[in-house]
């Protein structure tokens, strides 16, 4: 069952405790943070009653791809950080649950190595892209030479978000571990010498390009010849730029609130995103997805998925590969509950009319 308060409590027995601060923690005031959850909780269901929900199917598909359940896995970074399985867990875990993990730049084991323990599941690739351009087109070569069958494209991070707990802590790290797929001078923190505050804000404001527009998406797509998934976006006329400019998919994210301080929880940005694109691609959507019932809500808003982040990171802490698989199964049997208690036998059977009007 689904109990991520309970994991959450178990991984930070774990996890380092400047770790714990990195993936626990938001930016600003953490009011993003908070909102993406309290903004799902704050959509009410009603439930049909009377329906044959004897037998429920999560299944349906991403990008064409047949998954288990309409939860994926959010690229988060640094999984050796949180347990010696790392992204190579994570990506077991994945591919037992059914689901489809998106592997983070900030990757901590090559994407190599993650594809193999995922045993052909499939597997997609957050994308930052980098100043060198020339460097992104290679990683993206790479990255589809491994498997890969999707690049997911952050939008959101054209510079860090202000994460003052990794301010405070001085964020970097460890020594032994690396961003394995970054170029050589930014894979370890310590090559910044005695920078104050989060080594990570001074790498990526060095090398994250804050210059790229929608052009980047049709760029990709071609350097790449896989589908470019637009991840960060927050408003309809983003959607329709980014759709016009090639995007297969959307992710409608704050980037679990780590980014603008202030942001607008993802399950208010939804409708007005599902709006514009008006069914012309799929649309995800994260950010404090915490159970069954918060899926039913996301796909009733017309989303085709959700993605989740930190609890899978906390299943990987608690549990390593099999925590992930662990956590990835509760969402599912939680969406199937959920589901049936809504009178749904199926994702297709779930409609807007789910939801009450809001006061
Ligand atoms: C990296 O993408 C982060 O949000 O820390």
């Amino acid at each position: 069952v689904i109990d991520l308060a309970t994991l959450e409590d178990r991984a930070a027995e774990t996890l380092h405790p400047h770790a714990l601060d990195y993936y626990r923690g938001g930016s600003g005031d953490e009011s993003a943070l908070a909102d993406n959850v309290a903004a799902w909780t704050a959509l009410r269901l009603r439930p049909h009653v009377l329906r044959d929900v004897s037998s429920v199917s999560t299944a349906t598909t991403v990008l064409a791809t047949p998954v288990r359940a309409p939860v994926l896995v959010a690229p988060t970074a640094y999984h050796l950080l949180a347990h010696p399985d790392g992204e190579s867990g994570t990506a077991r875990g994945a591919a037992e649950a059914g689901s489809v993990m998106v592997l983070s730049t900030f990757t901590t084991q090559p994407v190599e190595d993650v594809a193999r323990a995922g045993d052909g599941a499939p597997l997609w690739f957050q994308l930052y892209v980098n100043k060198d351009r020339g460097w992104t087109a290679e990683l993206v070569a790479r990255v589809r030479a491994a498997g890969c069958t999707a690049l997911v494209l952050t939008v959101d991070l054209p510079v860090l978000g202000l994460r003052l707990r990794d301010e405070r802590n001085g964020f970097a790290l460890p020594p032994g571990l690396a961003r394995v797929h970054v170029p050589p001078a930014s894979a370890y923190d310590d090559d910044l010498g005695a920078s104050p505050g989060s080594a990570l804000r001074a790498h990526v404001n060095r090398d994250v390009d804050a210059s790229m527009t929608e052009d980047v998406i049709g760029w990709l797509a071609d350097v790449g010849g896989l589908p470019v998934v637009v991840k960060g976006v927050l408003r309809g006329d983003d959607a329709v730029r980014c759709v016009e400019a090639g995007a297969a998919a959307l992710v409608v994210s704050n980037h679990g609130g780590r980014q603008l301080d202030g942001a607008v929880a993802t399950a208010r940005a939804l409708p007005e995103v599902v709006d514009a694109v008006d069914g012309r691609v799929e649309v995800y959507v994260d950010g404090g997805v915490r159970g069954g019932s918060d899926v039913v809500r996301a796909l009733a808003l017309g989303a085709r998925a959700v993605l989740v982040g930190r609890p899978v990171v906390y299943g990987l802490a608690a549990g390593g590969w099999a925590g992930v698989r662990d956590v990835l199964d509760a969402y599912a049997e939680d969406t199937a509950r959920a589901l049936a208690l809504c009178g749904a036998a199926s994702v297709d059977d779930v409609t807007a009319d789910l939801l009450a009007r809001e006061p």
